[in-house]
C-alpha cells in the first residue's frame, strides 16, 4: 500500500476513534461525577458489571437524535442510550442502557428505535432482552417524535412477550408513561432509595388532587415490591439489581422454543428429607414456615423468590429440583392462613404465565383454607381476580406438580391447581385435608337444626365435627377417587418430585386452535 494511501486510512481511523471516544463520554465529566455522586454507575458501567467481560458488542453507536427546531445544535451522544449484546454466563443477551448524563437519559425517537432494534435482533436470534432504565421519559425538545419512539418501544413489548425473556431494571427515575415499557415486561427489578416509578409526579398530583408526597413514597421501591405489586424486586443499589438480573436469567430457557438449562449440582437426587416432620405441624391451626419447607425440598436449599413483600400470602419463586428450573406457587399459612386474595390471585396467576411461557415447570405447594371472605374482596372483584388462577393454570401446558401439605378447601381447592384443572401429578402427605371447607364451618352448615335441637348442642356441635373430620378432613377420600395420586411420607417428598419431573419432561399437550385466549383481566 503506498505511503499516502496508508496515511489517509490511518485519518480516517483517527477520526473514527475521536468520534467514538466523543460518544463513549457520554454527558461528559460533570453529569459523570454528578451520575456516581448519586450513587449510581454510568450507562456503560454497567453494562461491563452486567455482561461477561470482553463479551459487549455495541450496535448503532453512532446514531443521531431526530432533528426538530427545539433541538437544533443539541448534542446527544449514542442519543442518550447504549444498546447491544453480550453474554452472561455464556449465554447471548441484548441489553440496553439509558444514560441519564445525556439529556436525563429522555427518550426521543433514534433513542426508541435504537431500543426497537436491539429488541428485533434479540427475537431474531432469540436471546433474552435486558433494560437498564434511568430516563427523565419523552425528550421534551422531540414532541411527537419522542411518544413515537415510546410507541416503537411498547409494541415490541407487547408483541414479544412470550417469545423471549424480557427484564427491566430500574435504576433511576422512570416517569410518565415511560413506566408502560417495563409494566409490560416479564421481571422488573428496582434499586433500593436510587429508582421510581409513577405515570404523573408530585407536582402533577399536588395540583390536581392537592396531595403532598415526595417520589420515594409516590413510587420508590418499597412501594412497588409491598403495596403496588409493580416490581418483583427490589435491590440493594444498581450492583445489587444487575447481580439478581444474572441470577434470574439462570432459571430461564434464551426464548419460548428452548428449555431453561438444566444446572448440575451436588444435591443428591434421592437426598430423604425428613425434617419436614418436624417443619410442619399436624394441627392445621399451627402455621408453619412455608419457606423453610421449600428450602428443605430444592436444589441446596436455593429458592430466588419474586414479589417478596407484595401478597404475602402466596408464595412464589424459582429454584432447581434435581437440577431443572421450576417455578414454585405455595400457598403461605403464616399470612391470612394462606387464604387467596386479590392481590394473591394475580400474583400467583401472573406467576404461572410466565413460567408456562418459558417452559419452567410448575410446582404448587397448597396449604389452602378458601379465597377470603369479606364485602371489600366481594366489591374489588375477588371473582374476576381469582378467575385468572384458575384460568392461568388451566391454560398452561408445562409440567404440573401438586403437593398437598395440609388443607385445601373449596374453590382454592380447584384454584391451587387440583387433578381436574388439569395437574399431571397430585400428591399429598398424610397431614393433609381434601374438602369443600373446613369441619367447623361444615358441620355448621349441615347438622344447624340438628345442633340447635340438642339438648345439649356444644356436644353435638363436636360430635358433628368429629363425623365430618373422619368422613372428608383427611387425603385419603380424594386419593380414593383418584384426585390425589399417591399419599407420601414427607420423608420422600424431594426423591418423588424429581422422579415425577424427570418422567414429565417429555410431555406434550396440544390445545385447541384459538387465536388468542381471553383471560379475565
Ligand atoms: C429532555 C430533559 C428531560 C426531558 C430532564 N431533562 N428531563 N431533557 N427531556 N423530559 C434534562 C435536563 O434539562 C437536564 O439537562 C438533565 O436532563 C438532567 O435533568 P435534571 O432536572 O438536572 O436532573 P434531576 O435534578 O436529577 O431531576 C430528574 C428528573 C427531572 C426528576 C427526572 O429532570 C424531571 O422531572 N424531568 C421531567 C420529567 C418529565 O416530566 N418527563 C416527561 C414525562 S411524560 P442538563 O443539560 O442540565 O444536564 C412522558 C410521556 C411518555 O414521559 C409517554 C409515553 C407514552
Amino acid at each position: 500500500m503506498a505511503d499516502n494511501t496508508r496515511a489517509w486510512m490511518e485519518e480516517l481511523l483517527a477520526e473514527m476513534e475521536e468520534r467514538r471516544k466523543h460518544i463513549e463520554a457520554g454527558g461528559g465529566p460533570e453529569r459523570i461525577k454528578k451520575q456516581h455522586e448519586a450513587g449510581k454507575m454510568t450507562a456503560r458501567e454497567r453494562i461491563q458489571y452486567l455482561l461477561d467481560e470482553g463479551t459487549f458488542v455495541e450496535l448503532q453507536p453512532f446514531a443521531e437524535p431526530t432533528e426538530t427546531e427545539l433541538m437544533h445544535g443539541i448534542q446527544a451522544p449514542a442519543d442518550g442510550v447504549i444498546t447491544g449484546y453480550g453474554k452472561i454466563g455464556g449465554r447471548t443477551v441484548f441489553v440496553f442502557s439509558q444514560d441519564f448524563t445525556v439529556l436525563g437519559g429522555s427518550l426521543g425517537k433514534t433513542h426508541g428505535r435504537k431500543i426497537a432494534h436491539a429488541m428485533d435482533m434479540a427475537v431474531k436470534v432469540g436471546a433474552p432482552v435486558i433494560g437498564l432504565n434511568d430516563s427523565a421519559g419523552a425528550r421534551i425538545q422531540e414532541g411527537v417524535d419522542s411518544l413515537s419512539g415510546y410507541g416503537e418501544v411498547f409494541y415490541r413489548n407487547a408483541i414479544y412477550s412470550g417469545v423471549v425473556p424480557q427484564i427491566s431494571a430500574i435504576l433511576g427515575p422512570c416517569a410518565g408513561g415511560a413506566v408502560y415499557s417495563p409494566a409490560i415486561t416479564d421481571f422488573v427489578l428496582m434499586s433500593k432509595g436510587n429508582s421510581y416509578m409513577f405515570i404523573t409526579g408530585p407536582e402533577v398530583i399536588k395540583s390536581v388532587t392537592r396531595e403532598e408526597v415526595t417520589f420515594e413514597q409516590l413510587g420508590g421501591s418499597e412501594v412497588h415490591t409491598a403495596k403496588s405489586g409493580v416490581a418483583h424486586l427490589e435491590c440493594e443499589g444498581d450492583q445489587g439489581v444487575l447481580d439478581t438480573i444474572k441470577q434470574l436469567l439462570v432459571y430461564l430457557p434464551q426464548n419460548a422454543r428452548e428449555k431453561p438449562p438444566i444446572i448440575e449440582n451436588g444435591d443428591p437426587k434421592n437426598r430423604k428429607t425428613p425434617e419436614l416432620l418436624d417443619q410442619v405441624h399436624p394441627d392445621p391451626r399451627r402455621p408453619y414456615n412455608m419457606h423453610q419447607v421449600i428450602e428443605t425440598i430444592v436444589d441446596e436449599g436455593k429458592f430466588l423468590e419474586l414479589h417478596t413483600n407484595f401478597a404475602k400470602n402466596i408464595i412464589v419463586g424459582f429454584a432447581h429440583l434435581g437440577g431443572q428450573s421450576i417455578g414454585i406457587v405455595a400457598n403461605n399459612p403464616r399470612y391470612m392462613a394462606g387464604a387467596l386474595d386479590i392481590n394473591a390471585s394475580d400474583k400467583a396467576a401472573r406467576f404461572i404465565r410466565t413460567c408456562d411461557s418459558f417452559n419452567i415447570p410448575i410446582l404448587t405447594l397448597v396449604d389452602v383454607t378458601g379465597f377470603l371472605p369479606g364485602v371489600a374482596q366481594e366489591h374489588q372483584g375477588i371473582i374476576r381476580h381469582g378467575a385468572k388462577m384458575l384460568y392461568a393454570y388451566a391454560e398452561a401446558t408445562v409440567p404440573k406438580i401438586t403437593l398437598i401439605t395440609r388443607k385445601s378447601y373449596g374453590g382454592a381447592y380447584l384454584a391451587m391447581n387440583s387433578r381436574d384443572m388439569g395437574a399431571d401429578v397430585v400428591l399429598a402427605w398424610p397431614t393433609s385435608a381434601v374438602a369443600v371447607m373446613g369441619a367447623e364451618g361444615a358441620a355448621n352448615i349441615i347438622y344447624r337444626k340438628e345442633i340447635q335441637s340438642s339438648p345439649d348442642p356444644a356436644a353435638t356441635r363436636q360430635a358433628k365435627i368429629n363425623e365430618y373430620k373422619k368422613a372428608f378432613d383427611n387425603p385419603y377420600v380424594a386419593a380414593g377417587r383418584g384426585y390425589i395420586d399417591d399419599v407420601i411420607d414427607p420423608a420422600e417428598t424431594r426423591r418423588l418430585l424429581i422422579q415425577h419431573l424427570e418422567m414429565l419432561s417429555t410431555k406434550q399437550e396440544e390445545r385447541p386452535y384459538k387465536k388468542h385466549g381471553n383471560i379475565p383481566l
